[in-house]
């Protein structure tokens, strides 16, 4: 079956691509053999004159090269020459004799975005699904295809360098904006137009395209002293965000300069080389790995496939109109389109939440993720009521009151009373079992938890927790709805901590144990950002709240005992009024708002003289150890239904390095023997609380590994 189709008009042959059976258009191999085929045949059909690439798909125009081909390369000589022959016919599309143009619509990623930029002419659709961009380093790689070449030399190398090196994709106004698309169009009208532009090119040839960017532009973009600088600016910037850990956008950086400095050819080949090293590298596997895992969990409901019929949302409730209250409400409203009815005990409070959650959107439209008609429309969705007014006509209601079993329990009781008989109610709790939550409950079967992380708006990922009676029905509402609300959501069981908070606990306990035993915060902190975490467990602990942590840490230790003990820094902490960033005062200072540096006196509250006794690498093993370990304990309870949910937990919950892959990748890339041997070792060093989890040291016996991959997808 054939991915394209083509249609004369009036000399223009309109090839809309529509690959058969897949959601998306890829170009693989076979895609790119018949348009190769077909541009042949245009050049020599004299009736020919113009030619318009569509797509046949509802909102995709194309999804870029094919992974699945990439991951299955066998070495970098085999990557090279994907990228060189990816090169070669974008080469064809430029030097094409009669005009091409790209009609966009969706989607238009990677190679899609490279094959658009080596047409003669781009009109894309003023709708919000159609995203153009090069998402590459995002999988370890860069674009191959020409795009380190042709963006810088449309829009300019610092608006190419933005995107590319941060994978960035960008909506079709600011695309044209900056240069990328010459027309825009809405979407009923993209093939008439795109007809009308042909026949205009046709006739006149290629428009020429002003400089943009004033003097700014000139200085910098246009002159090897000012490119010299951007580069400079650029290396620094990826360095500080990367930490060195991410390979691409450096050498997706020194492609570019090639181009630039040295030409086309000299680019281009610069490029494919460079794609070839990076596509077989560790760091691109890993990456690779994980847009298979959550493309996976775009997918996944849950529950077994067929054994649930999920409720439509129409309307969300939300009782607790606090910071998390707000900030889901916020996102619904934003990300799902959905009416938000917020209670909360009186309308002052009402008022307050209703303001904090119009902040998410505020948020958007000072970033211009969203238009000022999208803001109002998202806004006008958003209503409160302090004694559950509407409720009878929602969906699903979330609550997010206090964090306490009779509170959470009478909530429960008093939405039961006031939702329809369909109603799901899911209860955000990061400490408290939902079965018990739930006990009490008329209808146990539409109770469930879910847990966001906070700042909900900016978190990705979100747990959903069936308790012991949850049916499946409520359970896919739940997922589907998270789902709809931007997160990447697992299903994981009622144990204490759940998934994330239970491997975050050993790790944030060691963090403490390190500090009172002297070693300075910024040695542990600085120690696990470069290992690759975004931020220090002690700075992660101001983060969430040292109230919040030692709640948690109290729940943890009560459930499971000896192995995590809590170090005592945070009770003496709470003592002193330090609650971390939320009031100001924590291990760290902070000055209007912003993190400044370690609050030296508490070293002296926690009666600790810092040394530089234990080694970084101490630090990170007996810090990466102990959530290895409680991650490998967790998995065999099943408290997540399988590795990849684990990682993706890991990875999206608490930010664990992804070019790791997560602490279950981590295992199985280490080999099950060797990791136990390092607790073995950490046990005689520190103590009982590093004994490696029973499966681990069953696993290392039987040579076994969480994944049955061999580590290749
Ligand atoms: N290669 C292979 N498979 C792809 C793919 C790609 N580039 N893009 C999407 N798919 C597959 C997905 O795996 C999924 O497969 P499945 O149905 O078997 O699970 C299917 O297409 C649908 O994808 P989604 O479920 O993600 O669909 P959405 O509508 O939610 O999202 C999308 C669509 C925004 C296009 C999203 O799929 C996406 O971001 N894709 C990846 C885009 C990308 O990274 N492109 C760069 C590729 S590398 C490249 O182009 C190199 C070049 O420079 C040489």
């Amino acid at each position: 079956m054939s991915t394209f189709t083509v249609v004369e008009e009036q000399g223009v042959a309109v090839l809309t691509i529509d690959q058969p059976g897949s959601p998306v258009n890829i170009l693989n191999a076979a895609a790119k053999a018949e348009f190769e085929a077909l541009l042949e045949q245009f050049r020599s059909d004299q009736a020919v004159r113009a030619v318009v690439i569509i797509s046949g798909k509802p909102d995709n125009f194309i999804a870029g090269a094919d992974i699945e081909e990439f991951v299955a390369l066998p070495n970098q000589a085999a990557a090279e020459a994907l990228s060189r022959d990816g090169q070669a016919i974008m080469d064809r599309v430029a030097d094409f004799p009669k005009p091409i143009l790209a009609a966009v619509h969706g989607s238009c990623l990677g190679g899609g975005l490279e094959l658009a930029l080596a047409c003669h002419y781009r009109l894309a659709t003023n709708h919000p699904k159609t995203q153009l961009g090069l998402p590459e380093v995002q999988l370890g790689i860069l674009p191959g295809a020409g795009g380190c070449q042709r963006l810088p030399r449309l829009i300019g190398v610092r608006a190419a360098l933005d995107i590319i090196l941060a994978g960035k994709s960008e909506r079709a106004a600011k695309a044209f904006k900056l240069g990328m698309v010459d027309e825009l169009v809405p979407p009923p009208l993209l093939r008439s137009v795109a007809l009308a532009a042909a026949r205009r090119l046709i006739e006149s040839g290629v428009p020429r395209r002003p400089r943009r960017g004033g003097l700014t532009a000139l200085l910098l973009d246009a002159n090897p002293l000012g490119r010299a600088l951007v580069y400079r600016m650029a290396r620094k910037s990826v360095l500080a965000k990367t930490g060195g850990h991410y390979p691409a956008p450096l050498a997706a950086l020194a492609a570019v300069r090639t181009g630039l400095t040295r030409g086309m050819r000299a680019g281009l080949e610069d490029e494919h080389r460079r794609f070839g090293e990076l596509a077989v590298g560790p760091v691109s596997r890993k990456l690779v790995q994980i847009f298979f895992a959550t493309t996976a969990l775009k997918k996944d409901d849950g529950v077994a496939p067929g054994s649930a019929t999920p409720r439509p949302v129409r309307r969300l409730g939300v009782v607790g109109a606090g910071f998390m209250g707000a900030g889901i409400a916020g996102t619904a409203v934003a990300q799902a389109g959905v009416e938000v009815r917020m209670k909360d005990a009186d309308l002052p409070r009402v008022g307050k939440g209703l303001k904090a959650a119009t902040g998410v959107l505020d948020g958007r439209l000072k970033r211009r993720r969203i238009t000022r008609q999208e803001y109002a429309r998202s806004a006008a969705l958003l209503s409160g009521t302090a004694d559950f007014s509407g409720f009878p006509r929602t969906d699903l209601v979330i609550e997010a009151v206090f964090e306490e079993l009779t509170v959470k329990r009478t909530v429960v009781a008093e939405i039961e009373a006031s939702v329809g008989d369909q109603a799901i109610i899911a209860t955000n709790t990061s400490t408290i079992p939902i079965t018990e939550i739930a006990t009490g409950a008329h209808h146990p079967e539409r109770v469930l938890g879910m847990h966001f992380f906070s700042p909900v708006d900016r978190m990705p990922l979100l747990e959903v927790i069936p308790g012991a009676q949850t049916s499946p029905d409520a359970i896919a509402t739940a997922v589907q709805f998270g789902r709809r609300m931007g997160k990447t959501v697992i299903v994981v069981a009622d144990r204490p901590g759940f998934w994330v908070n239970r491997i975050l606990s050993p790790y944030l306990n060691e963090a403490g144990h390190l500090l009172m035993e002297g070693t300075p915060i910024e040695a542990i902190d600085r120690t696990m950002t470069r290992f690759g975490f975004p931020v220090g467990p002690i700075a992660l602990l101001d983060e969430v709240g040292l109230d919040v942590a030692a709640k948690g840490g109290g729940v943890m230790h009560q459930a499971f005992g000896e192995r995590l003990t809590p170090a005592d820094a945070i009770g003496k902490m709470l003592a002193d009024n330090r609650l971390g960033r939320k009031n100001g005062r924590g291990f760290y200072r902070y000055e209007v708002g912003k993190k400044a540096g370690v609050d030296h006196p508490v070293y002296r509250l926690l009666s600790i003289t810092p040394s530089d006794r234990v080694s970084p690498q101490t630090i990170e093993q007996r810090l990466v150890y102990a959530m290895l370990n409680e991650a490998a304990m967790a998995a065999s309870e099943g408290v997540v239904r399988s590795p990849r949910d684990g990682d993706i937990g890991a990875i999206f919950g608490i930010g664990f390095p992804p070019f790791r892959g997560g602490p279950l990748r981590m295992i199985d890339d280490l080999g099950a023997a060797q990791v136990v041997s390092t607790l073995r070792a950490l046990a005689a060093e520190f103590g009982p609380r590093f004994t490696p989890a029973g499966s681990l040291v069953a696993m290392a016996e039987q040579g076994g590994r969480f994944y049955d991959d061999g580590g290749s997808r």
